[in-house]
């Protein structure tokens, strides 16, 4: 994952860029300024790929209903603990905390933590937000964490937005099996983000010419560790690791029916969502 002199993942910055240009709520004060500049650059060299990839998505508005979709599987489940994996400058948890009868709790990496708190604390809103009592801010490495020693009690919505596709598989499946063991202590759901290769839209014949140049030539690999699963292979793995059950849902499919914001535009992201039978 690429990082910033502070040691912030680059593409945290992004998403929260994306999350303050869609006006999501909270996302005004949970976002760092530099990281508008970082969108418009990123944002200019997508225009170009678009245009030379024309079947891919426009990535802000797949972030959007990824993150808005999220959003609408946590309010549906109606659990009174959130546990959000890599959190990022994420402004969920400043939104949902909201609600006192709701504990949020987030995780990420020390230096991420760092960040998001010194982000917090520069503005009223943001001190208002860390001062709740149901609002928690962890410094955690999600594949050392041990969630059920840590997280046991009542029944929780554990998410991981935007960091499974960091992960290779070993390291996806070692993190699942932590996320069964809490679920079969505590019940709830596990949501997260995924698109394998084979569900990402082809690149044209240029596209692909580029791509080889880059990995074979340039030597460039780029931060995601893909392997060869389609998504029927990730909810088998998620299987193996212990939920008994798996709804993949496309954000395309649903975008109207659950107001995502901006739905008109099309996407296609897909958000797992992951259940654990318990013992009666
Ligand atoms: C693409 S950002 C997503 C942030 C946020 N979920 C969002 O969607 O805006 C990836 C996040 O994963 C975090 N991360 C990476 N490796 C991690 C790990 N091993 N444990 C916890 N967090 C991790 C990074 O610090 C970063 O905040």
């Amino acid at each position: 994952m690429d990082r910033n002199r502070d040691n912030v993942a680059v593409s945290a910055l992004y998403t929260a860029a994306t999350w303050q240009w869609a006006g999501l709520e909270c996302a005004d004060f949970v976002t760092p300024t530099q990281s508008r500049r970082l969108f418009r650059q990123v944002n200019a060299f997508l225009r170009l790929y678009r245009w030379i990839n024309p079947s891919s998505y426009s990535l802000p508005h797949q972030l959007l209903h990824r993150h808005a979709a999220i959003d609408h599987l946590v309010q549906q489940a109606g659990h009174a603990r959130v546990l959000e994996l890599a959190a990022g400058f994420s402004a969920r948890g400043s939104r949902f905390s909201r609600d006192p009868a709701l504990r949020y709790i987030e995780l990420d990496l020390p230096d991420m933590v760092h960040s998001k708190r010194r982000q917090l604390l520069a503005s009223a809103a943001g001190r208002a937000v860390l001062a709740r009592q149901n609002f928690e801010l962890r410094a955690a490495d999600a594949l050392h964490i041990d969630l059920s020693a840590e997280f046991s009690g009542t029944p929780v919505s554990v998410i991981s937005e935007g960091l499974m596709m960091y992960f290779t598989r070993a390291q996806q499946m070692q993190v699942w099996q932590g996320i069964v063991r809490l679920l079969q202590a505590s019940g709830g759901v596990y949501l997260f983000d995924y698109i394998p290769l084979p569900d990402a839209p082809r690149r044209s014949l240029p596209g692909r010419l580029l791509h080889f140049l880059r990995l074979h030539v340039l030597r460039l690999h780029g931060d995601f560790t893909y392997d060869e699963r389609d998504r029927y292979g990730v909810r088998a793995d998620l299987l193996r690791a212990g939920f008994t059950q798996v709804e993949i849902i496309d954000t395309g499919a649903v975008a109207s029916a659950w107001r995502l914001p901006q739905a008109a535009v099309p996407t296609r992201t897909l958000i797992y969502v992951c259940q654990v039978r318990r013992p009666q």
